[in-house]
Formats: C-alpha cells, sequence, structure tokens
C-alpha cells in the first residue's frame, strides 16, 4: 500500500466542498489515515511549495493558501499517489477531465481545490513536513477484503 498527502486548499474548505471532496476519495475506495484542519504558516507554505520558489505564480500561491484554513490529510491505497492525483485532475480546472474535482468544482489554476503529491518521493517529504508519525493511524477496515485485491 502505498501512502500520499493531499490538502483541500482555501477555497474548498470556504466553499462548504469538504464532504463532497473527502466522499469522492472514499467512493474509490482510499482509505484515510490521517487529518488535521489547520491555518497554515507562512514558513509551512513556503517549505511546501519550495519546488515554486522562482515561478511568477509563487507569491500568489503562498498568499492564497495560508488565506484561510485548510485541511490537510494522508490517505492509503494501491499506487495511491497516482490514483489521487487522477481523482483529482489536471492542475490548469478548465483542462481537467470531466468528472475529475477540479474539472468538476472550478475553473481557475488558482482555485483549484486541492493539492495531492506528485510522485512516491515527494509524498514520503511531504508526509514527513505536514505530520508528526504518531498523527498517522494504521487501522483495518472492514471493507479493505472487498476493496483491495
Ligand atoms: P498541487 O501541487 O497544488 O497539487 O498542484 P499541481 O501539482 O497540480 O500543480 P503544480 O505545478 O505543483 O502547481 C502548484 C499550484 O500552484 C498554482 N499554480 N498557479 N497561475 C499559474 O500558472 C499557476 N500554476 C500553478 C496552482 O494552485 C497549483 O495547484
Ligand atoms: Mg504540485
Amino acid at each position: 500500500m502505498q501512502r500520499t498527502f493531499v490538502m483541500i486548499k482555501p477555497d474548498g474548505v470556504q466553499r462548504g466542498l469538504i464532504g463532497r471532496i473527502l466522499s469522492r476519495l472514499e467512493d474509490r475506495g482510499l482509505k484515510l489515515v490521517a487529518a488535521k484542519l489547520m491555518w497554515v504558516s507562512r514558513e509551512l507554505a513556503e517549505a511546501h511549495y519550495a519546488v515554486h520558489k522562482n515561478q511568477p505564480f509563487y507569491p500568489k500561491l503562498i498568499d492564497y493558501i495560508t488565506s484561510s484554513p485548510v485541511l490537510a490529510m494522508v490517505w492509503e491505497g494501491p499506487e495511491a499517489v497516482a490514483a489521487v492525483r487522477q481523482t483529482m485532475g489536471a492542475t490548469r480546472p478548465r483542462e481537467a477531465a470531466p468528472g475529475s474535482i477540479r474539472h468538476d468544482f472550478g475553473l481557475d489554476v488558482g482555485r483549484n481545490l486541492t493539492h495531492a503529491s506528485d510522485s512516491a518521493e515527494n509524498a514520503e517529504a511531504e508526509i514527513r513536513l505536514w505530520f508528526k508519525p504518531e498523527e498517522i493511524l494504521s487501522w483495518d477496515r472492514d471493507l479493505d477484503r472487498w476493496i483491495f485485491e
């Protein structure tokens, strides 16, 4: 099983979409193993988006992520990194596939609702950045044998 870091960004929380976004991940069969509602500090936002430091959109991205609370989570499943990216859809909502979260709930790249790790290595680093080990639960879901082959 693989773990991935997922965040519902401030627009998703403000728009009351937490439940619907979580439902899509739950419906797919992914398992929630950690979650916290939090106000992101500038320091954490800058560490999380360090790869984008030289991008023209970086200052606006940091303002956006720190503007209001986010829901930070860890989800688990087979190839969870790729599976969750697929459920989120392409970065630009107007290019995202119909049925994906970003397509179905969004329009602008600067209000694209969610974050999900883009590789196994980044997932491990992001989980370490956002969560203490004791905040992540290993638990047996009774349905697992009907979802994971
Ligand atoms: P994320 O990291 O948030 O999951 O999104 P992503 O992998 O699909 O996209 P990435 O290239 O990592 O970009 C990070 C976030 O920066 C904002 N962005 N704005 N104005 C722009 O051209 C632009 N490009 C990216 C988006 O919020 C994007 O999710
Ligand atoms: Mg990214």
